[in-house]
């Protein structure tokens, strides 16, 4: 099916420049700011990529990231109380490139920590796991996967990944940036949620495999939802192989409210922007002027909340749904929840349930946590 498309090298002009190699089909996915030229990439060098690329499509055709839900999971939140929101409509083209610029904020000190303790340990990892295929859940861009891959490729490893993406045009974007970037990488793509594809893995073709859930997404998870997600990973393992798990910590309250509440005011962007999108989504009326972003630290629960807050008391509707929402003035939608956890609870977690924490990584400020577990094999 892969054959029939025209390759494009696609390079986004602006802070470092980066190259995308990429299909005709994907290249409307790909809404950057700055210039862009587009060149045709030598047919040879195509070839050898496409042979190297799998992907699997495990969502019907018709279901996008965008239309994945009837709507249902918005009148549900929308008529409870307190009201909330399904985190997933944070993300329409513009969501998502607001989501990339907040890892890069100064306050957001996440994705930076992160990144930085994965290139002291990369090595190590590797080393531990020995030849492993790579499966990550939520790819996005691939950015921190690159720095594993690194680190086996210096081994001389065979390279396979294995990303899960729901946006199989991010998906295909970066299987092709990586396959030409990394000449003896294989990738099995697959455009799905984490739980199906969790489900339907196929077996591995290397001696050993790890998943890796980085970026603290753990914490976006309520309590019984992260029960749930690591049932999930446990079945779709084989004994002795890994899980590389990549979480927030616990720490001072400013430090953390002001990653979520950043000076230039793209978190509230974002925030406010899952307004836009139901708009957009649900032929809606939302007046997202008349709400406020409002993120906290709850220390009880440790946990980040983020809230819209109905500046006035005021009617929405949302016709294609048939509802009509009533706020108070000051009334809150809870969009995302961002736990913070104590590393020492947390392994304690993951070990009673059999997945045995080898190795654990730190920044100096003990401010982020990476943990290399292996599941044990069942008494
Ligand atoms: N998991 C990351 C975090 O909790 C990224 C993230 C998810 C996020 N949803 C968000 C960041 C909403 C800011 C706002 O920080």
């Amino acid at each position: 099916m892969l054959d029939s498309f025209v390759f494009y090298l696609l390079t986004v002009h602006g802070k470092g420049d980066r190259t995308y190699f990429i299909s005709d089909r994907s290249l409307s996915c790909r809404a950057k700011e700055g210039s862009m030229s587009i060149s045709k990439a030598a047919s040879s060098n195509a070839d050898t990529i496409t042979k190297r690329l799998q992907i699997e499509h495990l969502l019907a055709p018709t279901l996008s990231p965008d239309n994945l839900s009837d709507g249902s999971d918005v009148i549900a939140g929308l008529t409870q109380t307190p009201k909330s929101l399904p985190a997933r409509y944070f993300y329409d083209d513009r969501g998502s490139q607001l989501f990339e610029q907040i890892c890069e904020l100064p306050e957001y000190y996440l994705t930076r920590t992160e990144t930085a303790i994965l290139q002291k340990c990369a090595i190590e990892i590797a080393r531990i796991t020995d030849i492993c295929e790579l499966v990550e859940l939520g790819s996005g861009s691939s950015t921190k996967t690159r720095i594993l891959l690194d680190a086996y490729h210096q081994l001389g490893f065979p390279l396979r990944y294995l990303p899960i993406d729901i946006s199989a045009g991010i998906l295909e974007i970066s299987a092709r940036q990586l396959l030409a970037d990394y000449d003896s990488l294989q990738v099995h793509a697959i455009a799905s949620t984490y739980e199906l594809a969790l489900q339907q893995l196929i077996p591995k073709k290397l001696p050993n495999r790890m998943i890796c859930f980085i970026g603290s997404t753990l914490g976006n998870l309520n309590p019984s939802e992260c029960d749930v997600f690591f049932s999930q990973i446990i079945s779709a393992l084989n004994s002795d192989e890994y899980f590389l798990l990549g979480i927030d910590l616990q720490k001072p309250k400013h430090l953390l409210e002001a990653a979520y509440n950043d000076s230039q005011g793209v978190t509230a962007a974002f925030n406010l922007n899952m307004l836009h999108h139901l708009n957009k989504r649900f032929e809606g009326n939302f007046d997202p002027t008349q709400f406020e972003h409002w993120a906290f630290y709850n220390e009880t629960e440790h946990q980040i909340e983020m809230h819209l807050r109905s500046l006035l008391q005021q009617t929405v509707q949302l016709h294609t749904l048939d509802l009509t929402i009533q706020f108070e003035k000051s009334e809150t939608i809870l969009t995302e929840i961002s736990r913070k956890f104590d590393l020492n609870t947390l392994q304690q977690d993951l070990s009673s349930q059999g997945l045995k924490p080898l190795q654990v990584w730190t920044d100096p400020n003990q401010w982020f946590g990476l943990l290399l577990c292996q599941l044990q094999p069942s008494a």
